[in-house]
């Protein structure tokens, strides 16, 4: 079954007086279960795609299909609904909040979900602990390695337990060790069953991944969705 496809999706940006078009015609098909790679040159557009995917940006033509129904018709609080409830994203910045701990980190989606707090902070825990971070809950972003930042992340993304997880290039600023480490997670919850998108310049990921997606100026190169 299809769960999120992207049809003849399009995306510009004004720049300056002028108008760059960073997607042109972009056709995409996830079904439920796979385990996708989206490679391609830096600047080919696998960040603004895998926005469009997980509803964080808007295409400026063309549709997201979620299940089948297109996005772009929804209200802000079913789209807000999907991204608290469906989808999770893992940024290649991890975008941590440097105050707050990996506990309260790893949290965070389910304060924004409305979870109280202390269900919000026990189901923070048994992620963290899963990603091997049951020793680190105190620790704030600065106080973790580059690893460790990333999988906490990873926990955040999984802590509302979605069906889909994005990522960006997760294993990008990691060590090779950290990045076999964090491949296998995602592994692991591929044979759960969970849906993987994941943004790569790995040869190791591409290789775990079910399929490859080329992106190329802003096209799908191939192979055919
Ligand atoms: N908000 C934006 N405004 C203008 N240009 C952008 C914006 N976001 C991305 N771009 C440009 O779009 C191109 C593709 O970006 P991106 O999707 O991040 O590529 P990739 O992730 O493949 O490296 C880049 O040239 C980038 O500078
Ligand atoms: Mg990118």
């Amino acid at each position: 079954m299809s769960l999120l496809a992207l049809h003849g999706v399009r995306k510009r940006f004004a720049l300056g007086e002028q108008e760059v078009e960073i997607l042109r015609g972009v056709d995409v098909e996830i079904r439920e279960g796979e385990f996708v790679a989206i490679m391609g040159p830096s600047g080919s557009g696998k960040t603004t795609c895998l926005e469009i995917l997980g509803a964080l940006s808007r295409p400026s033509e063309g549709s997201i299909l979620f299940e089948g129904e297109p996005v772009e018709e929804w209200s802000d609080d079913e789209l807000a609904d999907l991204r608290a409830h469906r989808l999770g994203f893992v940024f290649q910045t991890f975008n941590l909040m440097p105050r707050m701990n990996a506990l309260r980190n790893a949290a965070l989606p389910l304060l924004y979900a409305g979870v109280p707090r202390a269900e919000r902070e026990e189901r923070a825990r048994v992620l963290l602990e899963r990603v091997g971070l049951g020793h680190r809950l105190d620790h704030r972003p600065a106080q973790l390695s580059g690893g460790e930042r990333q999988r906490v992340a990873i926990a955040r993304a999984l802590v509302n337990e979605p069906r889909v997880v994005l990522a960006d290039e997760p294993t990008g600023n990691l060590d090779e060790t950290t990045g076999e480490e964090i491949l296998s997670l995602f592994e692991e919850l591929h044979e759960e069953g969970r849906t993987l998108v994941v943004v790569t310049h790995s040869d190791a990921v591409a290789e775990r991944a079910g399929r490859v997606i080329r992106l190329r100026d802003g096209r799908v190169t191939g192979p055919p969705a």
